[in-house]
């Protein structure tokens, strides 16, 4: 266990759970926090053993209340692209991560939270979350990817509803436009998130980065190059072991034993 008095990392059965660790203002991400929560992505990412991800908010009120409006105070323009810039890096960290990384929503999950669960391969909220981008409402625009990340996740129109209103919407929501996988009770939340990386966590770790660089690198792509990336990474998955594995473990009707090779 890897603990910092701003970032809890738990790791344990193949999986992290790092806990965004702020509960006194909501998990509000300040530069420290960002760049232990840095940190912490070269911990699970260095760890074999590791095979998924799930990032969470302390306690029960919030998954993360936005950039920490505290330091928002006093910057220069220079500055402020500056702390847009890092907050985009990082996020851009998580977005093209070698292993799947769920966002486990427990509460509010505002402006730079939001940027942060969307910036995630998956997201779970719980029942009472509530998803923004309130920017606006401080005389600012998102800044850590939520006016790019958001209308391709939902589309422009809702997206564009959800920036220019600043209003939050909530899980129910949330999973009506598609900006969540799935909404389930509180107490269910980090089990359910464990039940999804545990169950990713049995497939080839090599397919599964492969699909994550697919998909993410493909929807950037026009369809014919998206597909010519696609069957690329098709042939490399066929040059692993794992692959020779899991066609084999299927035909002797067994579980495949994964490598990573
Ligand atoms: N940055 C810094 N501090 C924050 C914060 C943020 N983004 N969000 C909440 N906090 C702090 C509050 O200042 C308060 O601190 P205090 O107890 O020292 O006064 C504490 O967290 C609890 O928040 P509070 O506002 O008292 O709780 P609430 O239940 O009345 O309201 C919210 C909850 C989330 C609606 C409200 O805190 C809020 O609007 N937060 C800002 C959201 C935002 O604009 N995010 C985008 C930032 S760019």
């Amino acid at each position: 266990m890897v603990d910092n008095p701003l970032i809890k990392l738990d790791r344990r059965d193949g999986q992290a759970l790092l806990t965004i660790n702020r509960p006194k203002v909501l998990n509000a991400l300040n530069r420290q926090t960002l760049e232990r929560l840095d940190e912490a992505l070269d911990t699970v990412r260095d760890d074999p053993q590791i095979q998924a991800l799930v990032i969470t908010g302390a306690g029960d009120r919030a998954f993360v209340a936005g950039a920490d409006i505290e330091e928002l105070k006093n910057l220069d323009a220079v500055k402020a692209s500056q702390f847009a810039a890092r907050g985009q890096e990082i996020f851009n960290r998580i977005e093209r991560f070698p292993k799947p990384v769920i966002a486990a929503v427990n509460g509010y999950c505002l402006g730079g939270g939001c940027e942060l669960a969307i910036s995630c391969h998956l997201r779970v909220a719980s029942t009472g979350a509530k998803f923004g981008q309130p920017e606006v409402k401080l005389g600012i625009i998102p800044g850590y990817g939520g006016t790019q990340r958001l209308p391709r996740l939902i589309g422009s129109g809702p997206a564009l509803e959800m920036i220019l209103t600043g209003d939050p919407i909530d899980a129910a929501e949330a999973l009506r436009l598609g900006l969540v996988n799935r909404v389930v009770a509180p107490e269910d939340l980090i089990e359910t998130c464990r039940s999804i990386a545990a169950s990713i966590g049995r497939n080839g770790p090599l397919a599964v980065r492969w699909a994550l660089q697919a998909v993410r690198e493909g929807g950037q792509m026009p369809l014919a190059q998206g597909l010519s990336l696609e069957s690329s990474l098709f042939g490399l998955c066929c040059s692993t072991d794992d692959q020779k594995e899991g066609a084999r473990a299927f035909l002797e009707k067994r579980a495949a034993r994964f490598r990573g090779v």
